[in-house]
């Protein structure tokens, strides 16, 4: 079974996910990359043609067949919002939870120029806080571990390792 980083957009799933790979020597496998490879468009070119409902159901897809590798696997923040796909992460047994105030969040999806999520496009700062909050307690109820990310990311492995080691 996958250890899968839960949390939302631009809380460093990708970059702690890379890291931990190689600190534990597992692959790493990013969910969004996965979908795009699946789709042949990106997220957001599909976001723009098919909708969201379409993304989702893919999502939960992929999400199935990869969840049973033994891997680190970085998911979507929209993951949670599925009652099925919180059914598959429910049954996994380690899912770990990167916290962020969503501030902090915030100006780091406004200022990722390289990655322009279709949520930030289609929502107002208020309506992505309500998505936020309706998310909160789906990642918090599927954690088994939480984790506050507003710190450097080398803590944050160790912190995790340590985690990994008496797991
Ligand atoms: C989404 C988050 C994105 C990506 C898609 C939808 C979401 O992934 O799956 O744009 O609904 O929060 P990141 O969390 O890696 O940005």
């Amino acid at each position: 079974m996958a250890i899968i980083l839960l949390g939302f957009m631009a809380s460093g799933k990708s970059s702690l996910g890379r890291k931990l790979a190689k600190e534990v020597d597992l692959p790493y496998i990013d969910l969004d990359q996965e979908i795009e490879r699946v789709l042949g468009t990106s997220i957001s070119q599909y976001f723009d043609q098919e909708g969201e409902a379409a993304f989702r159901k893919i999502e939960g897809e992929v999400l199935k067949d990869l969840s049973a590798q033994e891997a680190i696997l970085a998911t979507g923040g929209g993951i949670v919002e599925l009652p099925h796909n919180r059914d598959i992460l429910a049954d996994n047994g380690q899912n770990i939870y990167l916290s962020a105030d969503f501030s902090k969040l915030y100006e780091r999806i406004e200022n990722d120029e390289k990655n322009v999520r279709p949520l930030f496009l289609n929502n107002s700062r208020a309506d992505l806080e309500k998505i936020y909050q309706r998310r909160r307690p789906f990642y918090q109820d599927l954690a088994h571990l939480k984790i506050d990310v507003n710190r450097p990311l080398e803590e944050i492995t160790q912190e995790l390792l340590t985690y990994l080691r008496k797991e």
